[in-house]
């Protein structure tokens, strides 16, 4: 879910003006949150994001939807950090949930419009959910029969939609395609009748991953001509994440002409974005320090983060994240292995190399770490969670959670 620094497949036609700029703002806001980290001496494991980041990709996300209506909203299974979504609700629409707690925070802390997709519900989760959410889309055609009735007399207006399957995902890490031969997610075109559509209101589909408005254009045709007769009927259509929107590279013209273009054959619909990544790449780092160096044929460092624990899609993609001033090995004069202080061998971040040698306590930052991160931490090995902070725009830093042994603890029992 986040290996890249630039979009790859996108055409050099109409790029966005400010790629350049844009590239340049994200190593400038690594580079300010590390500086900040080291004068502050701040205690590490932390995650320290930088708001003005924020604001930054929140201009461009308002400005795709200034220009074409569609509505962008939060994809919290990527970034739930709730300290910063008063920032982001003056740049989006609302947030959308994976299941009953993340629609809870977005309905307590975002506000907004609510939207849920999760691949099934339990009939416990469905009637708490149709308290709060806006939008529920279903999976599958048994789970919509099976809460129908429920929906459509909810006292509340909910929008019921139906997350589909157009058979067609491009390069996509196969962990993360939904296309796949096999696939849980989505109802197949061939599955789909008029019917079953009763009660339906829009169409949902996500089949991109860290892509460009290219790939969105080529995965709409294939959206449209095989559910292009059902869309006549409906009243929105999302889709999904995995734009890379506020990335350098991503052509941001090119999404608004998309976006018109299906608006154009389709006027009655609604379009939605829930894009996760974009909303917080480019925004903060992972800061561990050096706790112990040994030599087994290379020279390792032994840190306080953890892959696993702390960055879970540097093994499961996998990826290796860019460190401020560090090289790859042998680039610059002092190679060294980072790894972590976790019983599982592979708990490795990456083999880097630095300029001095890395003494024990040196800071090490890991950029671009606001997303799929503390969304997804453990506690495994009992390792600390890192807490979290912002630097605020008035040069502060402000620590917004900490965590420490209750932490473990209460999620065992
Ligand atoms: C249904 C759905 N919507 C939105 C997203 C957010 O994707 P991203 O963070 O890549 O933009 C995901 C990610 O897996 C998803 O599964």
């Amino acid at each position: 879910m986040k290996s890249v620094t630039s979009v790859s497949n996108v055409s050099s036609e109409s790029r966005i003006a400010s790629d350049d700029a844009q590239s340049f703002a994200a190593q400038e806001t690594f580079t300010r949150l590390s500086n900040a980290a080291a004068s502050a001496k701040l205690e590490t494991p932390c995650y320290l994001m930088d708001h003005a980041a924020f604001h930054r990709n929140g201009r461009i996300l308002k400005h795709v939807q200034e220009e074409t209506g569609a509505k962008i909203l939060l994809a919290q299974k990527a970034f739930a950090c709730f300290n910063l979504y008063p920032t982001l609700r003056n740049y989006l629409a609302g947030t959308t949930a994976s299941g009953i707690h993340e629609a809870r925070l977005g309905a307590e802390e975002f506000g907004g419009e609510v939207h849920v997709f999760s691949p099934a519900y339990t009939p416990k989760e469905m009637t708490d959910l149709i308290k709060i959410a806006d939008h529920i889309v279903f999976n599958s055609l048994s789970q919509w029969n099976r809460y129908r009735e429920e929906v459509l007399a909810a006292e509340r207006p909910v929008s019921a939609g139906l997350r589909i399957n157009p058979e067609y995902a491009e390069s996509v890490a196969e962990i993360y395609n939904p296309c796949a031969f096999g696939s849980r997610f989505g109802v197949l075109a061939k599955d789909l009748t008029e019917d079953d559509l009763l009660g339906i209101d829009g169409l949902h589909f996500h089949t991109l991953c860290e892509q460009g408005s290219d790939a969105l254009e080529r995965t709409l045709e294939h959206v449209i001509a095989k559910f292009g007769t059902h869309l006549e009927r409906m009243k929105w259509l999302n889709f999904g994440g995995g734009h890379l929107i506020t990335t350098a590279g991503y052509d941001v013209p090119r999404l608004i002409r998309v976006i018109r273009e299906v608006q154009a054959r389709f006027p009655h619909l609604q379009i939605y974005l829930e894009p996760g990544e974009a909303i917080s790449t480019g925004t903060g780092v992972l800061v561990g320090s050096v706790i112990d160096l040994v030599t087994n044929g290379i020279d390792i460092a032994v840190l306080d983060v953890s892959a696993t624990a702390h960055m879970p899609d540097v093994l499961e993609m996998p990826y290796r994240p860019d460190v401020e001033n560090g090289g790859t090995p042998g680039e610059k004069a002092h190679s060294y292995r980072l790894g972590a202080p976790t019983c599982l061998s592979g708990d490795v971040i990456g083999d880097y190399s630095f300029d001095k040698p890395l003494e024990i306590g040196d800071q090490i930052v890991f950029q671009d770490m606001s997303h799929y991160t503390m969304v997804k931490n453990t506690t495994f090995n009992g390792v600390r969670l890192p807490s979290i902070a912002i630097l605020q725009e008035d040069g502060q830093i402000e620590m917004v959670r900490e965590f420490g042994y209750a932490d473990y603890k209460m999620r065992l029992g």
